[in-house]
Order: C-alpha cells, then sequence, then structure tokens
C-alpha cells in the first residue's frame, strides 16, 4: 500500500499504536536492492507493522548532479516490497516533508561525529541527513528505526542524535549485503559500468586485507596500502580512514583502541562507492 501524505500515513498508524502494535521504520532513498529487503524484513520480524519511506532527500546532496542523476524506481520498489509482504510505502512529495513555515532544522551536537570522513568530503550532506530523518521519525512516531551498517557514519550521528535528543525510538543496525563476490549493494552500482562492477571487488578485498595485516602494520601503512591498491585505471580512491568506533576519529595505533573501523569512498568511474569494515569490536559489543 502506498501512502503519499503525512496525514493518511498517521490515520493509519495512530489505529495501529491503539491496537498496541509496534511499528518499525526503514528510511530509503528508493531504488531498492536486498540490502533495503534485508532491513524491510529484519522490521517485519520484529514488528506488527513495517513502514518504508521512499524519499530522494535534496537537502543531503552537495552537488546537483548527484541528485539529478539519483536512481528513481518506484514502480520496481513497489514490486520488491510486496514480494516481502505487507508494508506501508510512504513516499511523500518534498512538500509533504517540508512544508512552507515549518521549521525542520535540526540542533543537535554530534560530538564532531560529522566531520570526518564523509563529512569532510560531502559539505553540508549530515545536516541533510540529519534533518530528514529526525522529520520522518516526527512524522512516523516509530517503535524501531532499521538502518544499514553500509553507512557506518550515517548510522552513528543517527544513534547520537537520538541519543541527544532522547528520541522514544530504538535504532537497529543491520550488517553490510554484499553480493557473492564481496561488493556492497548499493542503489549506486546500477550505474556502473559491467566491467567497473566486476572490478569493484577491489574494495572489499583490500578492507580484507587491512584485516589480515593489521598485526604488521600501523593504521598509517594500512591506508597506504589500501590507497594503491585501489587505484586502478578508471578508479580513485577518495579516502580510507581507520578510526575509532565510537568518535570516528582517525587513529594512529591499533592497541590503544578497543573498537576501529576501517570506512572508505572510492571513485568507480563517475560512481562514488562506499563501503567499510570493522577490524575490532569488544565481545560484548553488540552491534546487530
Ligand atoms: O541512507 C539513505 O538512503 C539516506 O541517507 C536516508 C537515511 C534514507 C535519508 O535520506
Amino acid at each position: 500500500m502506498i501512502v503519499n501524505t503525512v496525514a493518511d500515513l498517521q490515520k493509519k498508524l495512530d489505529k495501529e499504536r491503539a491496537k498496541g502494535h509496534t511499528i518499525g521504520f526503514t528510511p530509503t532513498m528508493g531504488a531498492l536492492h536486498d540490502g533495503h529487503g534485508a532491513l524491510v524484513k529484519l522490521s517485519m520480524e520484529r514488528n506488527d507493522v513495517s513502514v518504508v519511506s521512499i524519499f530522494v532527500n535534496p537537502t543531503q546532496f552537495n552537488e546537483k548532479t548527484d541528485l539529478d542523476s539519483y536512481p528513481r524506481t518506484l514502480k520496481s520498489d513497489e514490486k520488491l516490497l510486496k514480494k516481502l509482504g505487507k508494508v506501508i510505502i510512504f513516499a511523500p512529495s518534498p512538500a509533504e516533508v517540508y512544508p512552507k513555515g515549518l521549521d525542520t532544522n535540526v540542533k543537535v551536537d554530534l560530538g564532531g561525529l560529522d566531520l570526518q570522513m564523509e563529512g569532510a568530503f560531502r559539505p553540508g550532506h549530515f545536516e541533510g541527513v540529519v534533518q530528514v530523518v529526525k522529520r520522518l521519525l516526527d512524522i512516523v512516531n516509530p517503535t524501531q528505526l532499521f538502518m544499514g551498517q553500509k553507512d557506518f557514519q550515517q548510522f552513528s550521528i543517527i544513534q547520537k542524535m537520538i541519543d541527544e535528543l532522547e528520541v522514544p525510538t530504538r535504532l537497529v543496525v543491520v550488517p553490510i549485503q554484499r553480493q557473492d563476490d564481496g561488493l556492497a549493494m548499493s542503489s549506486r552500482n546500477v550505474r556502473l559500468l559491467p566491467e567497473d562492477k566486476s572490478r569493484a571487488v577491489v574494495i572489499y578485498k583490500t578492507l580484507k586485507a587491512i584485516k589480515r595485516k593489521k598485526s604488521q602494520l600501523t593504521p598509517k601503512e594500512c591506508i597506504k596500502y589500501a590507497m594503491e591498491r585501489c587505484d586502478l585505471d578508471g578508479f580513485k580512491p577518495e579516502y580510507f580512514d581507520i578510526a575509532d568506533g565510537y568518535t570516528l576519529k582517525s587513529i594512529k595505533s591499533w592497541d590503544k583502541h578497543d573498537y576501529v573501523v576501517c570506512c572508505c569512498a572510492v571513485w568507480a568511474g563517475d560512481v562514488r562507492l562506499i563501503d567499510n569494515m570493522i577490524m575490532k569490536k569488544p565481545r560484548s559489543l553488540k552491534l546487530y
């Protein structure tokens, strides 16, 4: 079922809440793939009602060309969701999300989580993400929010926002879904040229190699190795960063941190791919 307005969605969800039903929510920008499918499946397993929003949020794009070329595939998105079961698809217009006269800017201390990696290369991106996710949470008011590990910095920032603003929703993070060859599933993969698509597995292989090499190489040496390995004909690594998993600040040595993640962005032709791998984590830390 597709709902286009905030009023219609809230009417439906209020009825469900009145029955004591829990609501799982997966925000997306459409162009759905099995990675999104995993989030929605978990939402359905754990909640009475599942809502999936499909909204290409203009405020999080720092390049107009990126916004214009973002795939919009509502018909096939609907098909994929239908196969999974009963979900409410919320596909609002920009005027529904950002109505005139409503201040949707979010004032929150993100503790610097937004400054490095994606934040450094895509100025204003996370401001837009926080703005839209907060607005969608206000609209849906879900019991649980489902986001993917693939956007490591994004889910870390949203968790921080939830904590700081005491939003009564639990964030559930779902592991990265990969193709058989290891390439992380992404809406952008459809824009890869066939030869780049098969070569893009180098990103996953490099992350795995860093995990193996961390006993012999410093984080700095690992980054140098990764930048060189992914610098192929037509491929350009934008960054590899090895960071503390809590603060997202780059680390200098492996042993001073118990939770470490390696995040990267690599251009494959004109498609920007991001990926990450957890290098180290305390047993007690339950991510998923
Ligand atoms: O990860 C995405 O697809 C987007 O950043 C999100 C969370 C749906 C906000 O527009």
